[in-house]
């Protein structure tokens, strides 16, 4: 389905889904134009229960506490409007200079709407070791703290953070609302053993479902007072196909095309299949392929490693050289250059501020070592 003309070095943004799993998205679209209102009242709950069987299995998760989202914005808003309710004013809620832009927005949104403050812990990169980020936000954990949210996987920087130590040391006293973006699909995953209050993430990108599949999964203790970021049928069980109140919540959500949460199962077995060794497979041959292709770019252009290898999971950064003539987009002209005379798509952010930026590799299935051979060509001519 790719583009053959581009060299794809940036999975992690959008996934790419393949062609076995858009015409199982494909059929579940032609049965629902078939009988829409056969398919919405009947053939949906069922469906959509598999498919969270499925998900559930994958994640190691209890499938009574996860629910679909579109996406893992919408996971966090959810989280976000349910616990607001509850809080005073002058309550924290802690992010990271590496929060994802959106999500940290929601946070700002959230906090002002409950009088509290969002406090901004600043992490480290280049990073030494995950223990530098464990300190930092131990040491801004006060008695107002009411949610820590942590990214599991971060986009500027392409780290995989030690979540699962820091939910140890601060729940249940500090609820933590993980978001795990990137992680399904590219590092191994057990959310019980996680056992953060909040988790949330996205199927369309490493697990390669089509777009808008998601999840959340929440704690039992949480899920009464849980409601989506958009109230439906479900708040006064007008939705009583689902199993429980909490599911109720969030699987009507409105009229919506629910058929990327329908062939998430699809996803996952195309997927599977696709190697002898199947998802372990995929994720150790993903992980290998971008520490090569990392270490690739880095000697082109005479970079030392940012983070150490076991940080990094199938996506890596690396800062950039910032040149004399910089201007202060969040994109870098440099993205741009990338993608319309060299024909990579790669993204280049302006991180922690501009015009200091960071280069995100990615490497999915469908990459090879020359991709990235193509990119330090690409990047020794443009930075000279
Ligand atoms: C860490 C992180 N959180 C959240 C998101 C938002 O994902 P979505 O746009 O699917 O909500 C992204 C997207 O790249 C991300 O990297």
């Amino acid at each position: 389905m790719l583009d053959p003309g581009v060299v794809h070095l940036n999975h992690g943004s959008f996934g790419a889904c393949p062609t076995d799993v858009l015409d199982v998205q494909a059929q579940f679209r032609i049965e629902m134009e078939r009988n829409p209102v056969a398919f919405m009242l009947h053939d949906y709950q069922p469906a959509l229960e598999q498919s969270r069987e499925a998900l559930a299995e994958f994640l190691g998760a209890d499938a009574a506490g996860l629910v679909f989202v579109p996406n893992a914005t919408y996971g966090v808003n959810s989280v976000l409007r349910s616990l607001e309710t509850q809080l005073s004013p002058g309550a924290e809620i802690v992010v990271t200079n590496q929060t994802y832009n959106a999500c940290r927005n929601a946070a700002i949104v959230s906090a002002s709407r409950f009088g509290g403050s969002v406090i901004d812990v600043d992490i480290p990169f280049p990073i030494e070791s995950p223990s530098v980020i464990v300190d930092r936000i131990r040491s801004a954990v006060t008695e107002r703290t009411a949610l820590v949210m942590l990214d599991h996987v971060t986009s500027p920087t392409g780290l995989v953070w030690p979540v699962a130590e820091l939910v140890a040391e601060l729940e249940p006293d500090i609820p933590v609302l993980i978001d795990g973006a990137h992680a399904p699909g590219m590092i191994e995953l057990d959310l019980s053993s996680i056992g953060a209050s909040f988790y949330t993430a996205n199927c369309h990108k490493w697990i390669c479902s089509p777009k808008g599949a998601a999840f959340l999964h929440v704690a039992e203790r949480h899920r009464p007072h849980m409601h989506a970021a958009a109230i439906s049928h479900g708040h006064n069980d007008g939705w009583p196909a689902s199993s429980s109140r909490f599911h109720a919540q969030f699987d009507w959500t409105g009229t919506d095309d629910p058929t990327a949460r329908l062939a998430v199962p699809a996803a996952l077995e195309v997927m599977a299949a696709h190697r002898p060794g199947g998802w372990e497979e995929i994720r150790r041959s993903n992980h290998e392929l971008a520490l090569a292709g990392r270490d690739i770019v880095a000697d082109a252009l005479q970079l030392a490693a940012p983070a150490p290898d076991a940080m990094i999971g199938s996506i890596a950064a690396l800062p950039l050289p910032v040149p004399e003539d910089a201007g202060d987009s969040i994109f870098d002209p440099l993205m741009e250059r990338l993608h319309h005379e060299w024909k990579i798509e790669v993204p280049v952010f302006a991180w922690p501020t501009a015009p200091e930026r960071v280069i995100r590799i990615s490497a999915q299935q469908y990459n090879e070592i020359d991709d990235y051979h193509r990119l330090a060509e690409a990047l020794r001519a443009e930075l000279g």
